[in-house]
């Protein structure tokens, strides 16, 4: 059977409504004076020392956390290079400031370190339209189907999943099963499923969550912004829609369209992702200009604007504070852990046979 999964799904409203939430909590957050900023940057820096921990950030935070993270011997990276980070580093605290799949991802992996995060609150709409007891439901409706799960997902989900992967990994994972003659059921992102199925020709059944941000590309608008920048080059994640991934000249992960962007001529960029990546992206291509793609359609109706309003939810003062409060700790079900942390390793496993085979 191929085809697309008819469901009961989380209401895309209550999602939309806590991601408005949540764009109010981290949007009312006062600007941050420079002398409150390196005040809260020394306390920082300080406290990781004294704790033995390490700031692992993602490339959708605030600036300011990605350059400390680079400048205490942290990291700053994609969701599976994070977690991966955090397991080979000594650190016996990671400071995860990313959103909540993230800090849980590195407690499956790392069970016996501590991990602590800015805000317990920063969900993924992802995580959120992928509730566990339906998603189990429908793998228990369709056993003869490998269950392949992304990243952006609970840890209860990752727990009922054969495989987790991310963007950077997905097609060639997928296309690894299809060779072995598999049926995939995938989960939770619609388009970045959409697009696998299409490049691997793979019989799956689509979850139809979506993300908020890249849901929220829009490929009418950015023709007409193409045409007013006829030099830039269309850069795109995958989670955006098909006819968004249409017009891109890349269609990449976050880490491949940093890459994208420091190997190619062109002196400008359209970049459908969220826009924290431009502090990275600038650092690859030193010089070039980065013009975020157009959402919401014009008449500016976008609720996210480029930019995630859970990733928001990181700022100095909260990661300064839980680092000297010691509060908003990540804890997994050890049940839940024993199971979810298979998939993973079964990715880390492909990832690293795949780098012998290169
Ligand atoms: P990565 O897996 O590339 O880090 O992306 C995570 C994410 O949330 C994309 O929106
Ligand atoms: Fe989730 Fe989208 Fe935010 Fe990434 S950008 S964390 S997929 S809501």
């Amino acid at each position: 059977m191929t085809g697309q999964l008819q469901m009961p799904m989380v209401d895309d409203d209550s999602v939309r409504k806590a991601a408005a939430s949540a764009a109010n909590v981290a949007y009312s957050i006062p600007d941050i004076s420079n002398q409150e900023k390196s005040e809260l940057k020394q306390r920082i820096r300080e406290q990781l020392k004294a704790q033995n921990a390490v700031l692992v950030a993602h490339y959708y935070v605030d600036a300011d956390i990605q350059e400390l993270a680079e400048e205490t011997g942290g990291y700053v990276s994609d969701s599976l290079d994070m977690a991966r980070f955090g397991h080979e580093h000594s650190a016996s605290t990671l400071v995860v400031a990313g959103v909540r799949f993230m800090g849980e991802t590195a407690k499956i992996l790392n069970p016996e370190k501590r991990i602590i995060m800015p805000d317990l609150d920063a969900e993924c709409s992802l995580d959120m339209n992928c509730p566990v007891d339906e998603f189990s439901a429908f793998c228990d409706a369709h056993p003869d189907y490998t269950v392949v799960v992304y990243a952006n997902t609970s840890a209860a989900v990752k727990a009922r999943a054969d495989w987790m992967v991310t963007s950077g990994i997905a097609v060639d994972v997928i296309t690894h099963l299809v060779e072995r003659g598999e049926k995939i059921i995938w989960a939770p992102d619609r388009h970045l499923g959409g697009y696998i199925k299409k490049l691997s020709g793979a019989d799956i059944l689509l979850w139809q969550g979506s993300c908020i941000v890249h849901d929220e590309f829009r490929a009418q608008e950015l023709i007409a912004l193409k045409q007013q920048h006829p030099e830039a080059a269309v850069l795109v994640h995958p989670e955006s829609p098909a006819a968004v991934v249409e017009l891109a000249d890349v269609v990449s992960s976050t880490t491949g369209l940093i890459k994208a962007a420091g190997e190619m001529d062109n002196p400008s960029f359209i970049v459908a992702t969220d826009n924290g990546i431009f502090y990275k992206m600038a650092q690859a291509a030193p010089g070039k200009k980065f013009i975020e793609a157009p959402s919401g359609g014009e008449g500016a109706t976008c609720q996210s604007c480029a930019h995630c309003p859970w990733m928001a939810m990181n700022n100095l003062r909260n990661l300064a504070e839980v680092l000297e409060s010691g509060e908003n700790e990540i804890h997994v079900d050890p049940d839940i852990q024993a199971k979810a942390v298979k998939p993973i390793q079964r990715l880390l496993g492909f990832s690293e046979q795949q780098k012998n085979n290169s």
